[in-house]
This record gives C-alpha cells, structure tokens and sequence, in this order.
C-alpha cells in the first residue's frame, strides 16, 4: 500500500483521502486552513457531504491532518494537489494556488527521494508542465535533487455523492509523459479499478456496476476531457432548459420531453432536468475557464457560451413568472425552498437559489429563505442582503404571496402541501426545480407553476 499526502482537504481532497484510507492506503491530508484541520483532528467533517463524516472516522488509523506541506510530502510516495482554482475576473482559472501548493511540496522533499505528483484540481491546458517546472525551480534553488514525475488525474465526482463517484467511478483518467506515473496511479486506484475493496456498510456496491476502465493518455488531454465533460454537462441542461422555454409557449410538458429524449440511448436520460439552472463550484467556472482558454487561441467556442446564456436566464425566467401573476414585486411576501446548489450538499457557490433570492430582494420583495443544511454558508453568501431565516419549510409559507422551490431536496418531496397552502396569502407555489407533480399540488389548493410544463 502507498503513503500518500493530499495537499487541500476541500469537497474533492478529503474525500479522495478518506476513500483512499478505507483502500488501505496510509494518508495524510494538509489544508492551510487551521480551522478545517483543527475539526478535522477533532473527528468532525467541515463540510457536508452524505457518509464521509462516518467513513472519516472508521478509517481514522490510516488518516491524518496537518498544516504542515514539507513534513506531510518528505515520506509520501504520491503527493495530491487538490487545491482550488477558482475564476480569475476574465473566467480564466486561477493557478496560484496550485502553484503555491506546487512550491511547498518542492520544499519539503527529500534529496534523492523518488515522488508522483498527482494533478487532481481541475486546471488549464498546460498547467502539468507549468508545475514540473515550478518544483524544478524550487528543487533547484534549495540545491537538492529529487526524481518526481507529474500525473494528471481529473476528478469527476459530484457533490452530494462524492464517495459514491469515487468508489465506483465510470472513468478514471490519468494523463502523463512517464510510465511510471502511469503506473503508480494504477497502483493508487487498483482496489478500485479491480473492485476488491470492502464496500462501506452505508455504500454497497451499486447492482450491475462494471469495472471502470483507466483512461491512459498525455497531460494536455487528459486537462481537456475535464474541461470538455464538465461543459458538455452545462450544455446538455440548458438544451433542456431552452426546449422547456419553448414548452411553456407552446403547451407541452418539458418533463415528458426529455423522459421521451431520454429513452434514446444515444442522448440519455441524465442532466435533462429543466429549472432555474446549473451553478456550484464546476460548472460556471470551468465553462468561463474553458472560453478564456479557447480565447488565447483567438478561437471562440458559441455552443459553450449560449449554454451560459441560457443559463442565466433561468433565474430571471423565474422571476417574471412570479411578475406575471404578483405583478409588482416591492412588498411581496416571497418563500423560498432550498439554498444549497443542489440538493445533498451545503455547498452554495454560485448557487442559482441564492441568486434568485438577489434577484428578489433586488426587485423589493421580502424574502423568507429555508434550506435543510446550508444556511450557515448562505448567510455569509448573502451577508449584507436582507432576508430572514426560515427554522422550518413550513415557515417561508407564513403569509406568503408565492412559495418557490428552489432546490429539490428530498424533505421537500414530502412536505405536506395543505399545510403550506392554510399558512399562505396567495396561494402560487412556483416548481423551479419541477419536482412536483402539478396534480398533488393543485388538489392542495395551490396554485402550480412549473418551468416548461
Ligand atoms: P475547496 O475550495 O472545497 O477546497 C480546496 C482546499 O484547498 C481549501 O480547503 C483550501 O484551504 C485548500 N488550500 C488552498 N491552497 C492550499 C495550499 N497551498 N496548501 C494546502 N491547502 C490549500 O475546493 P474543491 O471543491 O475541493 O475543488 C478543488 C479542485 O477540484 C478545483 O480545481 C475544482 O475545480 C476541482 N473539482 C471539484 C469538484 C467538486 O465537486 N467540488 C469536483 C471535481 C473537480
Ligand atoms: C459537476 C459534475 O457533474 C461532476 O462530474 C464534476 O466532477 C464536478 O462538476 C466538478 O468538476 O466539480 P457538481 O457541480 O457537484 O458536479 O454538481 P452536478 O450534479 O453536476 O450539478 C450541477 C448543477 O446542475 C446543479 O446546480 C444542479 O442543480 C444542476 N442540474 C443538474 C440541473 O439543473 N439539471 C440537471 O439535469 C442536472
């Protein structure tokens, strides 16, 4: 088994490191925050993601934390980098933190040790070269010399489910100039690739699951199926938002359009779901790194940004269907369900709730808000803009001239509607997630608006 050091204890670090623990791997996890490490110490998972509190804890004897880069990398045979990139201001990604954490592995390695460098933050072309250079550098200022050799190893869990992508993932990709970086990154993931792991007790392995394959290829490509599956997924669901736009014109019901689109094999039926639009950490930023990438080559890529276009007219769409039956939004009494991106995360960067909420509070209306676990990140998200904090659904309903579900948590499903239309004004309850059936929500006595239906 391999002593590997992961450098970020983010959504994708720590749950790469808990999952490597559990397939017996020795790991430690270094993240600068000394809060995160200090929770982390402590037994206690710093973000909210379904199992990895509790695998956190059973695998505790492999895992460790720390602040400290140099002491963590000297022993490691594979050393992750899984820190942040976030959008500079023109959306190309910003690299400095994984040239910073690049410059601190450097310094803590060994004169003549042997290393793996794994890529696993989502990163522009080139970033591979640009990090043996960085460690080069950085070796060589401290005159020491060590063998590392780069991987590329993309990341394609998704939040809410981030121990299910990475034990049974569809595809692992590793791009890399030296066999054997190839080779110790199969090492890393065999119990996966060959699925002779144990299987947490809360994640049996999913019926019919088939061995993924290992996708081999250089760093620059293995960089582009990244950016390249991240933005396909952005365009497939505003494909399905733009025909919902067209639904609603023309009478039809988005959602059996794309249960009828879905059925042909070759489209699928995944991320065909329409509503108020894609946000999160990936997708709005790799889509703008993506165009500000293709821009350097003085080539433009329309079909990626009519997809963020669309996009951003979700929000908006929703809006004017509140306007089209509240007409004057000042003083409205509005509820919203649900903050977090998505459900089963409390993740809330670039959620589109939050943004719908801005949009609401912009145009003077009251907001009651409630989510199930991101309040406290919506609360720094919306610092400044004032909005009250529901304890339960049933709150955001109290007096409300319209109700929007804005992300499609499993509690909401099983709200119990009657109560939520007895608590409000007027009775709209607008779907923005299409997640109930209209006929459940009129025999409530509400008043359903879905998107495209
Ligand atoms: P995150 O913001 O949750 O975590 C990044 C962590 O890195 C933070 O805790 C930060 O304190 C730490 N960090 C930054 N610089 C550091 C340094 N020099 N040394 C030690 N720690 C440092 O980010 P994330 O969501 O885990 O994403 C990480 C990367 O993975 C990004 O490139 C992202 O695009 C990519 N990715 C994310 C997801 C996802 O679902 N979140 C999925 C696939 C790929
Ligand atoms: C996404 C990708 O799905 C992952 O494969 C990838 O690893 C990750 O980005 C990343 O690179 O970070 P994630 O951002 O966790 O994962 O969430 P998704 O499940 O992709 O959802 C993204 C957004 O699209 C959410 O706001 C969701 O509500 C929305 N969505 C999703 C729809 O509006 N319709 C759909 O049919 C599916």
């Amino acid at each position: 088994m391999m002593r590997v050091a992961i450098i970020g204890a983010g959504y994708v670090g720590l749950t790469t490191g808990v999952a490597l623990a559990h397939l017996d791997h020795t790991v430690v996890c270094v993240d600068k925050d000394p809060d995160k490490i200090e929770a982390l110490r402590n037994g206690r998972c710093p973000i909210y993601e379904p199992g990895l509190q509790q695998l956190m804890l059973e695998d505790a004897a492999r895992l460790s934390f720390t602040s400290d880069t140099a002491s963590s990398v000297a022993n490691a045979d594979l050393i992750m980098i899984a820190v942040g990139t976030p959008a500079k201001q023109d959306g190309e990604a910003n690299t400095c933190y994984v040239e910073a954490a690049a410059r601190e592995v450097a310094l803590g390695l060994r004169a003549e040790g042997s290393y793996v460098v794994v890529i696993k933050s989502t990163v522009p072309i080139g970033t591979n070269r640009r990090v043996a250079l960085v460690i080069e550098r950085t070796l060589k200022e401290r005159n020491v010399h060590a063998n590392v050799v780069l991987a590329s190893n993309p990341e394609f869990l998704r939040e809410g489910m981030a121990l299910k992508d990475t034990f049974y993932p569809e595809r692992i990709v590793v791009g890399a100039e030296d066999a054997s970086a190839v080779e110790a990154v199969r090492r890393l993931y065999r119990p996966i690739l060959e699925q002779t792991f144990n299987p947490p007790s809360f994640l049996p392995r999913p019926e019919g699951y088939s061995l993924p394959p290992l996708i081999t290829t250089d760093p620059t490509s293995a960089e582009m199926i990244k950016y390249a599956s991240n933005a396909f997924l952005a365009v497939k669901i505003s494909f399905a938002n733009e025909i919902a736009g067209l639904c609603d014109k023309v009478g039809a019901d988005v959602t059996e359009v794309t249960r009828g689109m879905g059925l042909d094999s070759r489209i699928g039926p995944q991320f065909l779901a329409a509503g108020l639009g894609w946000g999160g950490s990936c997708l709005p930023k790799d889509t703008a790194a993506l165009i500000a990438v293709a821009s350097q080559y003085n080539y433009s890529l329309p079909i990626v940004a009519a997809a963020r276009e669309v996009n951003a007219r979700q929000r908006l769409l929703i809006v004017e269907k509140l306007q089209s039956v509240l007409r004057v939004l000042r003083g409205r009494m509005i509820g919203v369900l649900g903050l977090a991106f998505k459900p089963n995360t409390d993740d809330v960067r670039e959620s589109p709730a939050i943004e719908l909420v801005k949009l609401l509070v912009d145009r003077g209306a009251h907001v009651c808000v409630h989510d199930p676990a991101a309040i406290a990140k919506a609360q720094e998200a919306l610092c400044g803009v004032e909005v009250e904090y529901a304890k339960d659904p049933y709150e955001v309903a109290e007096n409300a001239d319209a109700v929007v579900l804005a992300t499609e948590w499993e509690a909401y499903r099983s709200l119990r509607l009657p109560e939520l239309a007895r608590r409000m004004r007027s009775r709209y309850l607008v779907d923005a997630r299409n997640m109930y059936r209209r006929d459940e929500v009129e025999a409530a006595g509400l008043i359903y608006m879905g998107v495209g239906r």
